[in-house]
């Protein structure tokens, strides 16, 4: 198993990063092919672990899906009908490979679908009970047996009114998904409007669908016939942009990213610049000039456009080398904090209680070996090796590299000492 290897403290960073397209829009793109009776073809793909068990799971139903990693291209046809199974194997591995249950809804109202419920994982509880109550709201019933949850409609789908009772990401793309041909027209509030959802809304509708916007969380959807002319360019990784911006930080570095939209990363630009950073940013890239007198920021997580919980252990790290008191309090997930232990291995300062982070920034760091756990978790370990003295080992990288393109090579390419070892 990979481990890597980082020596610190690394010198200020001066470089350019081409950010990769967003993991979290390229699979819930993937999940939505299923819709189409013919070709869909995505470009920016970020060729991570996540994106390759999506290309086996929509394998494993039937679809054929074709890639060049080098053009950033991947193309999915769906000539025969899906199988309506799957498998829990490739769910547990991903929890986003539940987004498949809208889609083969939408496209089968009337057959029964198995998806394996993926069960916990590292970040806390991962229900998907207000994805089966907005199926319910079209008409879909659902049992759950072995561990599979069956879903189906004897009537086809129907338009009603649904309202998420907190945001969910993947909850609304999920019924987004199932209610493109509902019959009459489906009213969904209190949706997600992370920029991933209003991508997969802006290919849906480029391609037939009909979604209007009524508010700023309330969608309108009007039940079409078909989807055609599937293509779509996935938006920038808003996530691997803060990762890298925070290299620039915790460096004292200067640092170009391309290819992301900056409105993307509104809340965290401002804490960054609340820091004390320089932040520069055109349509599609952020220059950054980290300062040596950085100033410690109080920061809420929370859904778009707040500060993104998966930014949160990204800012973790970099906050244990700012002088002062820093606060962060997580709204979204129970167990978001897992870096903090082996952050405080190399010398960090943080507290957690409950949902709460006091981290007292400290002058120096000391490196130590560290054991990844999540896939944020593995970025904000390699910040925090990065700052500190000596090499650092860090094991079980393959989380990061579940949706970290090319992580090591674009590492490398900043200057950071790294290297990775079997
Ligand atoms: N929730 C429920 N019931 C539900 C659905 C959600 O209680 O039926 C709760 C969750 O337990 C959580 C909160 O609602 O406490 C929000 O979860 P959400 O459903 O929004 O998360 P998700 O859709 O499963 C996506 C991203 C995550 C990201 C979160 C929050 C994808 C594939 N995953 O997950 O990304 O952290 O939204 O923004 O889009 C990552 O990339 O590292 C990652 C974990």
């Amino acid at each position: 198993m990979k481990k890597f290897i980082i020596k610190g403290p690394n010198k200020a960073v001066k470089g350019n990063v081409k950010i990769s397209g967003a993991k979290n829009s390229c699979l819930p793109l993937m999940a939505a092919s299923i819709l189409f009776k013919n070709k869909v073809i995505l470009k920016n793909v970020p060729f991570v672990k996540d994106v390759i068990t999506m290309k086996d799971l929509l394998s494993s139903l039937g679809a054929k899906v074709v890639f060049s990693e080098s053009k950033k291209i991947m193309t999915i046809t769906n000539k025969k009908n899906h199988k309506l199974i799957v498998p829990y194997k490739l769910v547990s591995t991903m929890r986003a490979g539940v987004l498949t249950m809208g889609s083969l809804l939408g496209r089968y109202p009337q057959k029964k679908i198995k998806v394996a419920l993926g069960g916990g994982c590292a970040l806390g509880i991962r229900d998907t009970s207000w994805h089966l109550a907005g199926f319910k709201s079209l008409g879909a019933k659902n049992t759950l047996d072995k561990g599979y949850v069956n879903i189906y409609s004897k009537h086809g789908l129907a338009g009603s009114v649904y309202k998420f009772p907190k945001v969910t990401v993947t909850g609304t793309s999920n019924l987004i998904m199932a209610s493109i041909f509902v019959k009459g027209r489906h009213i969904i509030k209190n949706i997600s409007i992370e920029p991933e959802v209003i991508d997969l809304i802006n290919f849906l509708n480029n391609s037939g669908a009909n979604i209007k916007f009524l508010g700023k969380r309330s969608i309108i959807i009007k039940g079409v016939k078909e989807l055609v002319n599937g293509k779509h360019t996935i938006i920038g990784d808003r996530i691997e942009a803060f990762s890298y911006l925070c290299v620039g930080v915790i460096t004292n570095g200067k640092i170009n990213i391309n290819n992301i939209n900056p409105n993307n990363l509104k809340s965290e630009i401002e804490i960054l610049k609340k820091i004390g950073c320089k932040i520069e940013s055109n349509d599609n890239s952020i220059k950054l000039i980290s300062s040596k007198n950085l100033k410690p920021v109080n920061i809420k997580t929370g859904p778009f456009p707040n500060f993104a919980t998966d930014n949160m252990p990204i800012i973790l790290a970099v906050l244990t080398k700012v002088k002062g008191k820093s606060q962060i309090e997580e709204t979204i997930f129970s167990n978001r904090y897992m870096a903090a232990p082996e952050l405080n291995r190399m010398g960090a300062k943080i507290t957690v209680k409950k949902n709460k982070a006091i981290i007292i920034g400290q002058k120096k760091l000391n490196s130590a070996d560290c054991i990844s756990s999540d896939l944020r978790t593995t970025f904000s370990i390699i910040l925090g090796a990065i700052a500190a003295q000596g090499s650092s080992k860090i094991s079980r990288i393959y989380h990061g590299l579940r949706g970290y393109y090319n992580l090591e090579l674009k590492l490398k390419k900043l200057g950071i000492k790294i290297i990775s070892k079997n």
